[in-house]
């Protein structure tokens, strides 16, 4: 029955359109599926089912360090993430010991007096930015809601003073690409954002405050502390991580629930409900299609397929959140799920250093949208929405809306 190959052909086009015709494929038919990743024509595996996705993340064969462990091929494509910058160092990209050190220090900063400190910060943006779009009457919300609660929210968190989002968000894409024509671009971005980095840790420095940076600054373990350089990597690590990440899960659970209304209603209707909407809005469509390259330490077999030393593996997050054998009617969204545990935040070691963040951003956020603006509508056909190209993350481009009165609601978009 199977075709010669999945619906739409990985990282193309259409994939991105819509990938999860041919993950249900890659799943059912070539759980670890040898591929060619365009950027550098790089030989790769991808796995799909929610099994083999924690397993990549979880088992210390599958390493982080690409530059100790990626193929040839891979280290000459410049997929090494960070490879000539402070970031080849970053916490995303070592392995133990190195990673445990880094991530305990880390952690030091994320005290749960500070995250409820960022509750305020977190409702005080969202309202600010919600009154901003009524002022609009139409709006977008990536850009005018998502892109304005994550940069306002990260730049207070952190105490990074970036005025013009746009630009972040420009040096974002131009870290990931997956077109490999923009491959070169990748360490002008990087660049950049290390350069951002190393301002704001000169600046807590001198002159501490009460944000995550200053934090980390002073975070101390036995006697043990960040170097200067650790400190540029982690605040870079996490600028790169944790902004545009949050505008596109925004994003993306917004059009969830206006796709299906009977869930927004039940949202507005029982705000109790936020955490675990939050927790299913992830596993429906988080942020991260794919967690970043692992890559093997020693020929191996996962779940039937042999794989290489040096092999780049990538774990289809999304793949995962969606496999029936693990979630009942998975492409269902049910905000009072229970149950089985989603990989949108990853799993293991490298799981989300900032999850708490995260989840206390969508779970203001997101109930915050529909509540403000009841009868919120699409403001263009539904076929006309647009998710970025890239291999990683999953973005929409634009997602125009209108707060229609109630008598209205219910028109075509
Ligand atoms: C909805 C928003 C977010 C999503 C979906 C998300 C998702 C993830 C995932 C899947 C990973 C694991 C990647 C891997 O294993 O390769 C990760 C790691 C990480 N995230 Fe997040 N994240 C979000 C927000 C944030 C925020 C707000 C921050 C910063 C405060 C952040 C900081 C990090 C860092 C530093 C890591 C690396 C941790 C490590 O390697 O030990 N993330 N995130």
């Amino acid at each position: 029955m199977a075709g010669s190959g999945p619906p739409a052909a990985l990282l193309s086009p259409a994939y991105y359109q819509d990938p999860y015709p041919t993950f249900a494929w890659l799943r059912d038919n070539s759980p670890v599926h040898e591929f060619r990743f365009p950027a550098g024509d790089v030989r790769m595996w991808i796995v799909t089912r929610y099994e083999d996705v924690r397993t990549v993340l979880g088992d210390p064969r599958f390493s982080s360090e690409g530059g100790t462990w990626g193929s040839e091929e891979f280290k000459a494509a410049g997929l090494v993430s960070g490879a000539g910058s402070v970031l080849e160092k970053a916490v995303t990209v070592v392995d133990p010991p190195a990673h445990t050190r880094l991530r305990r220090l880390a952690m030091r900063a994320f005290t749960p007096r500070r995250v409820e400190e960022w509750r305020g910060i977190v409702t005080r943006t969202v309202a600010a930015a919600l009154d901003h779009c009524r002022e609009l009457g139409r709006f977008d919300v990536m850009e005018d809601y998502g892109g304005v609660v994550s940069a306002g929210v990260m730049g207070e968190v952190l105490g990074l003073r970036i005025e013009r989002h746009e630009e972040l968000v420009e040096t974002l894409a131009t870290v990931f690409p997956s077109d490999p024509a923009l491959m070169e671009r990748v360490p002008e971005g990087m660049a950049r954002i290390c350069g951002y980095a190393a301002q704001l840790v000169a600046e807590k420095g001198a002159a501490p405050g009460e944000d995550l940076v200053s934090d980390l600054v002073r975070a101390e373990e036995a006697g043990d502390r960040l170097s200067r350089e650790e400190l540029v990597a982690l605040v870079a690590a996490m600028i790169l991580a944790g902004s545009d990440t949050i505008r596109a899960f925004v994003g993306n659970a917004a059009l969830a629930l206006l796709d299906h209304p009977g869930q927004a209603a039940l949202l507005r209707r029982r705000p109790e409900l936020a955490p675990s909407a939050v927790e299913e809005l992830l596993r429906y469509e988080g942020a991260l299609s794919t967690a970043l390259f692992r890559l093997v330490t020693e020929d191996m077999e996962l779940d039937g397929t042999k794989l290489p030393a040096g092999a780049p593996v990538i774990a289809a997050i999304l793949a995962g959140n969606r496999d029936p054998r693990r979630f009942d009617a998975p492409d269902r969204l049910d905000i009072t799920r229970a149950g089985a545990r989603h990989l949108a935040l990853g799993h293991g070691l490298h799981n989300c250093l900032g999850a708490a963040l995260a989840r206390l951003e969508g779970e203001i956020a997101i109930p915050a949208l529909f509540t403000r603006f009841p009868g919120l509508e699409l403001a263009l056909p539904r076929e006309e929405i647009r998710y970025i190209d890239n291999w990683a993350m999953r973005r929409i481009e634009r997602l125009p809306v209108e707060s229609v009165p109630a008598g209205r609601a219910g028109r075509a978009g």
